[in-house]
């Protein structure tokens, strides 16, 4: 599973990795790096014991993110609060998990930024033991390790061998090539803990409702080879799609040609062209809420059945027909959701085009994005949107796709429960 084969193993998978105080913290910056070549956006939480051993300037470096450490930072609350940066990862690692994390995971003691993030999360742990042989062979330490099985976490090592300490026996650290492989068998499971009893089932803000996503490009065949298309990701729109998943819908997610694994919890369809979307949301109807996220390709060309060959007569002309446009189909169609929202990429006018979208595709809000040059939104991590509806414009700060996406659904849970009261 580790080798060159598989390179992209994680693309999109969310790690969160807690980094506990080790001398075997070292070997997490190694995680990361491997993390990161297999595709997975790694974001980095470190105790204060931590820090005695790396740097967080080697952790940001490497995962390329800002690395967080501390419960009471009022930025980082404000940007992403705490709850959120455990629930929207796909997994959380431990790596080194000390004889303390290890005691205070157990005990749900949460005095710190790692233990409050383990016992705030809704998915499993993956935790990398790492200590002195007696430590983990202590009977404390092995209840510890029990009683966090039995709460639904997993164990990767420790693995025998000489100890820092100079003592030899259980207590090293997994290798990270052994710990990235315990990560890709957690992620090819459901990582989801299993809801808490008493948890009201009113706790996802959209459970019972049916959300559609359209998400990514579509590819408009030219011939057999040859097709049109644009720098869509899907990375949006899937993001979309996962967080409306979180929130308790059932999720059909539309996708054209992307290179990301299928969000978990939703049913995803894979689609090529704007008319095969425009057919799977039809099918995919009736539904509560319909997010057009997708960069639908505008024109299509009438393909040849065969590969247009380099002739006499220069370079072809093509001659291009309007594809349907999805968003307006569903929203003024017999099957219209209760809420419809589009989005709006442009490069200039960025509100007025987006108050005549909203009017002109009968939507009920317009996720506005200026994708002009050198704003790396198509393609990119982070997004800026301004949401745009009859009431005016609202300007949200830069924000990373998935925290947009997880502001979004909170959104529109607001609006289909101020529509339903
Ligand atoms: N859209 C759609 N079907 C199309 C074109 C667009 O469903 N054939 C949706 C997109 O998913 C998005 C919204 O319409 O939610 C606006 O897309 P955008 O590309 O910004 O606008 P267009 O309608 O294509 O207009 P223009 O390209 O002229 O700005």
């Amino acid at each position: 599973m580790t080798g060159v084969g598989c390179a992209r193993s994680l693309a999109a998978k969310r790690v969160l990795l807690i980094v506990g105080g080790g001398i075997a913290a070292y070997k997490s910056l190694d995680l990361v790096r491997r993390l990161r070549a297999r595709g997975a956006l790694v974001r980095v939480v470190m105790t204060a014991a931590a820090k005695e051993f790396v740097t967080p300037l080697a952790f940001v470096s490497l995962a390329n993110e800002k690395v967080y450490d501390d419960l009471f930072s009022a930025t980082d609350e404000q940007e992403m609060g705490h709850i959120q940066l455990s629930r929207n990862a796909d997994l959380l690692v431990v790596a080194p998990a000390t004889a303390h994390i290890l005691a205070r995971a157990a005990r749900g003691l949460c005095d710190d930024l790692a233990t409050t993030l383990l016992l705030a999360t809704d998915k499993r742990v993956l935790y990398a033991p790492a200590m002195n042989v007696r430590m983990w062979l202590h009977p404390a330490t092995q209840r510890n390790v029990s009683t966090l099985h039995g709460d639904g976490a997993w164990f990767v090592g420790p693995n025998i061998g000489d100890m820092a300490c100079g003592e030899y026996g259980p207590g090293r650290m997994s290798e990270p090539l052994e710990i990235v492989q315990a990560i890709e068998t957690a992620l090819n499971q459901d990582t989801r803990l299993p809801a808490p009893e008493g948890l009201s089932t009113r706790g996802g803000a959209l459970d019972g409702l049916h959300v559609v996503v359209t998400s990514g490009p579509t590819h408009e065949p030219i011939d057999p080879v040859r097709y049109i298309a644009n720098r869509s990701s899907g990375r949006q729109g899937h993001a979309i799609a996962a967080a409306a998943a979180r929130a308790g819908a059932r999720v059909t997610l539309i996708s054209g040609p992307v290179a990301l694994s299928d969000p978990p919890g939703c049913e995803t369809i894979h689609i090529e062209s704007a008319r095969d979307m425009l057919a799977a949301a039809n099918a995919a109807l009736p539904a509560d809420i319909f997010v057009a996220a997708a960069a639908v390709a505008d024109w299509r060309a009438e393909p040849a059945i065969d590969k247009i060959k380099k002739g006499d007569q220069g370079a072809p002309s093509l001659s291009l027909v309007e594809n349907p446009d999805v968003l307006a189909s569903v929203s003024r169609g017999p099957n219209r959701p209760r809420l419809v929202v589009g989005f709006a990429a442009e490069t200039r006018d960025l509100d007025k085009n987006a108050q005549e979208k909203l009017a002109r595709k009968g939507c009920d809000l317009i996720v506005a994005n200026d994708v002009s040059e050198g704003t790396g939104v198509f393609g990119g991590d982070m997004n800026q949107a301004h949401l745009v509806s009859r009431a005016g414009v609202e300007d949200w700060p830069r924000l990373r796709k998935e925290e947009l996406a997880e502001r979004l659904v909170a959104r529109l849970a607001q609006m289909i429960d101020g529509e339903a009261s």
